[in-house]
């Protein structure tokens, strides 16, 4: 199995990676390129995702963090603990005053990604935003049209983009592994309403601004986004149509976003999406999976399974249920109506010794998943001024597909991708 450090330096190796993730080039060229370089940025969103960016900035040669931002006190309090002499500020607007910033992350709730974004770039600022790209379709279009206006860099947070089992593991697909990608199954399932404490009624919003349509678009944008990237990415493609069904099924708490939605998206080829989010159920917790003619390929887990490793003629099927007794008496020919439950299948690892065969549970570390690798990449563009490539391009096209899904939700019809919203960069 190949270690986090291995795999960074074989990236540069890799046939095909730039092709297939061209992303990844600044982090694949060597570590002495950028030695003794820092790139100065500046956290804005001090919460839990923003301090989980600061413990990855802390072991990152390529970083120094020299300013935080946040309006709520306590948040911007506790992540100056991280970095004891890094400048406060408390509006984000002034923070893009300071000269001494290179780079901005974005750690917001969603409804301010797209302004702060925008401002940033306006600043000069690089700028790395979480996912996913803005609130709206409008607002999609207006940060994409500045990205291309624009000589600083734009990065997204979509870490399965920089994850070594999503990177392996397209790459197979696309090499042909599991034949012809038939369908794709993505759910993300959890138990738990989603809210955060509140000190004063009054912070409500605030805290749990996920629950709130002024600041969120709900399950889809803040866990689908990650894998309808991935579809598209897998496929190399965009699907035309999309319908589903949203409701708020448990958590009747005035929150706005559904607790419960199950959207379909359509390709031209008829291949599809099924996507399905719960947060009252966790038992099928989360998953992407391509479905091949030949195998289906678990990315989450890092897995792969054959449809060959079933292969039973029509023949031994009978031969082994007559031994079994399953008939009663023997059929002329056919197969039983024995129930079709799944059978167990057996794991390979798309990366080599990362899989405990038996359980067949990936055993590349969780805190592994690409995160600290998009954050590298950025520092790395804050120094050299190179944009990346195609990483706008997928969170437009990941995001627009959430939004697209909650539409065809609320508005309870099929919807046609929108024209106006095409980019060069779609094939359909
Ligand atoms: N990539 C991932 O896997 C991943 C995981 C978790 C969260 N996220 C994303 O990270 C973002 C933040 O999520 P979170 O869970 O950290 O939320 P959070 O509520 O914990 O943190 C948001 C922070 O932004 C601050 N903030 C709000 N308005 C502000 C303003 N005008 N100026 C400055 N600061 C302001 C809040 O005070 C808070 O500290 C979201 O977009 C979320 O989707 C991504």
């Amino acid at each position: 199995m190949t270690d986090r450090r291995t795999f960074i330096k074989e990236m540069g190796a890799m046939a095909g990676l730039l092709t297939l993730a061209p992303w990844l080039k600044s982090c694949s060229s060597p570590e002495a390129a950028y030695a003794g370089e820092k790139a100065r940025v500046a956290l804005i969103g001090c919460g839990s995702r923003g301090q989980y960016h600061l413990v990855l900035l802390q072991g990152m040669a390529e970083a120094e963090v020299v300013a935080l931002c946040d309006d709520y006190q306590p948040n911007l309090q506790a992540a100056s603990a991280f970095f004891p002499k890094a400048r406060l500020y408390s509006d984000y607007r002034k923070l893009l005053e300071d000269p001494q910033v290179d780079g901005v992350i974005i750690a917001t709730p969603l409804g301010l990604h797209a302004r702060m974004t925008l401002d940033a770039l306006d600043a000069g600022k690089h700028v790395f935003c979480e996912k996913a790209m803005a609130l709206t379709l409008e607002q999609c279009r207006e940060v994409y049209e500045a990205s291309r206006n624009t000589s600083k860099s734009l990065y997204y947070c979509m870490q399965r983009m920089f994850d070594e089992k999503y990177i392996r593991g397209v790459q197979l697909i696309r090499e042909g592994l599991i034949g012809d990608v038939v369908g794709m199954r993505c759910h993300w399932f959890r138990n738990a309403d989603w809210r955060r404490e509140v000190p004063s009624p009054e912070l409500e919003r605030r805290i749990n601004w996920r629950l709130y349509k002024e600041y969120s678009a709900g399950l889809m944008t803040e866990l689908a986004c990650h894998q309808l990237e991935v579809c598209n990415w897998t496929l190399d493609r965009m699907p035309t149509e999309i319908i589903g069904l949203g409701d708020i099924v448990y958590w009747k708490d005035a929150r706005e976003v559904y607790d419960s939605v199950n959207v379909t998206y359509r390709y031209s080829n008829g291949c599809k999406i099924t996507y399905e989010s719960l947060i009252s159920n966790k038992f099928n917790g989360m998953e992407d999976q391509i479905l091949g003619k030949k195998g289906t390929m678990d990315l989450t887990r890092g897995v792969y399974y054959l449809e060959e490793d079933h292969l039973v003629s029509g023949m031994r099927q009978l031969l082994d249920q007559i031994r079994d007794g399953v008939f009663a008496a023997v059929p002329a020919a056919g197969p039983s109506w024995r129930p079709e439950l799944r059978a167990a299948y057996v794991p390979h690892p798309v990366i080599e010794g990362s899989v405990s065969v038996n359980a067949g549970q990936s055993m590349v570390a969780a805190d592994n998943d690409g995160s600290d690798l998009v954050l590298k990449a950025f520092c790395r563009s804050c120094i050299s001024g190179e944009k990346p490539q195609n990483i706008v391009e997928e969170a437009y096209c990941a995001t627009l597909l959430c939004l697209l899904g909650n539409q065809a939700m609320e508005e309870q019809r099929l919807i046609r991708f929108p024209e106006e919203y095409k980019i060069p960069y779609m094939k359909f």
